[in-house]
């Protein structure tokens, strides 16, 4: 099995070294890495935020771990060529179309969360957003006479974009607790009533096992600081994914901690796809270079990556738990109120991962 690692920018080359290093631990040894160059690091040296050289890799590959993309040193607004601008482009060229965000917040952490500690007792939930349609890539223009401008976006959605969504989903429904909600806007836009007419097609034809229902997406940003206990996975459009994925975010305490996935049609092994994985923080210029960015966030995407893309499941799950103990035992990086390195931290989720292997 083979990995791709695009480290990137900033701390991404820190914090995907260490998410390496657990990788290599959990499968012992099994894993072959090819890294490759994304972002401000592949402008720097090729002209180009990606390179065919990476894209390559990333084909041969059966799952690319990302660190992050983009810095002061590449922000100039008139350059033409940008860092996230490869993060796009691989994305396509991999046919990544579900973005994957979970949200299970530490006790440990607790203190770091807007919520209450009995609000986010029970918190394991999942956002699936569709990536690649709606009002994002929608047509768009601005019409008419300077001073008295109209401009619009267009939000569609083919019914092969919305099935191929709600079955990664439902998926995810089946692997956790077997209860999906579907969010939408079905009582004002036309693509969200379509989506609720095929979400409820696909799953009793093809997940009998998974409950649906369907929530509006304005009660759903409610449900989310009210009561975030009662999701278990949530597939959502394009934007409304955008938004409500952040706002669960911040439930979790420190974007240090969160990783995400982006994935692809399955690849024909069992239940797994490609994806890409990395952490939902970005390249923090402030502190990179230092040694002390939280790993933690890209030690979980790897955990992603073994249960999705290589179907390691239990070898996920080591991770996980090895993470959560770490935490538990009071192992914190500087944003989390501590002074372990990145180093020392992912050597307490090492040494966690060891006791069991
Ligand atoms: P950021 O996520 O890099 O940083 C926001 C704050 O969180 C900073 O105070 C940073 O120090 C802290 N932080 C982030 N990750 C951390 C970690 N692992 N451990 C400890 N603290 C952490 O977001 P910001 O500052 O808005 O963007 C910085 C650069 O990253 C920009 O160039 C932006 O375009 C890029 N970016 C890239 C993303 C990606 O590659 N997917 C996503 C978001 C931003
Ligand atoms: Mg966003």
């Amino acid at each position: 099995m083979r990995v791709a690692l695009l480290p990137g920018d900033g701390i991404g080359p820190e914090v995907v070294a260490e998410a390496r290093r657990v990788l290599d631990a959990v499968t012992g040894g099994a894993l072959a890495f090819d890294e490759a160059l994304i972002g401000g690091a592949a402008i720097d040296a090729t002209g180009t935020a990606l390179p065919d050289d990476t894209t390559d890799a990333c084909r041969r590959a059966d799952a690319v771990l990302l660190g992050a993309v983009g810095g002061p040193k590449w922000d100039d607004p008139l350059s033409p060529v940008r860092p996230e601008q490869g993060l796009l482009a691989i994305r396509r060229a991999l046919g990544l179309f579900a973005n994957l965000r979970p949200v299970a917040p530490f006790p440990a952490l607790a203190d770091a969360s807007p919520l209450k500690p009995e609000r986010l007792a029970g918190v394991d939930l999942l956002v699936v957003r569709e990536l690649t349609g709606g009002i994002y890539f929608g047509v768009k223009g601005t019409y008419g006479q300077p001073g008295r401008e109209r401009a619009r976006d267009v939000c569609s959605y083919t019914t092969e974009e919305i099935e191929r969504i709600v079955r990664v989903g439902a998926e995810m429904a089946r692997a956790r607790r077997g209860r999906l909600t579907s969010v939408d806007k079905a009582n004002v836009l036309e693509t969200s009533r379509l989506w609720r007419r095929v979400a409820t097609r696909v799953v009793a034809a093809e997940f009998p096992d998974v409950s649906l229902e369907h929530v509006l997406v304005d009660a759903c940003a409610m449900h989310l600081v009210t009561n975030p206990a009662r999701f278990d996975v949530i597939v959502t459009e394009n934007m409304f994914g955008d938004i409500l994925t952040d706002e669960a975010a911040v439930l979790a305490g420190s974007i240090g901690v969160l990783p995400s996935a982006s994935l692809g049609a399955p690849n024909g092994v069992g239940q797994t796809r490609m994806g890409l994985y990395e952490p939902i923080h970005g390249s923090a210029p402030d502190l990179a270079g230092r040694g002390v960015a939280n790993p933690v966030g890209t030690i979980l995407s790897a955990a992603l990556l073994l249960r999705h893309s290589l179907g390691l499941e239990r070898e996920a799950r080591l991770v996980e738990r090895a993470v959560a103990e770490a935490l538990a035992d009071g192992a914190r990086t500087a944003d989390l109120g501590g002074s372990l390195s990145t180093r020392e931290m992912t050597d307490a989720v090492m040494g966690r991962l060891e006791v069991r292997t």
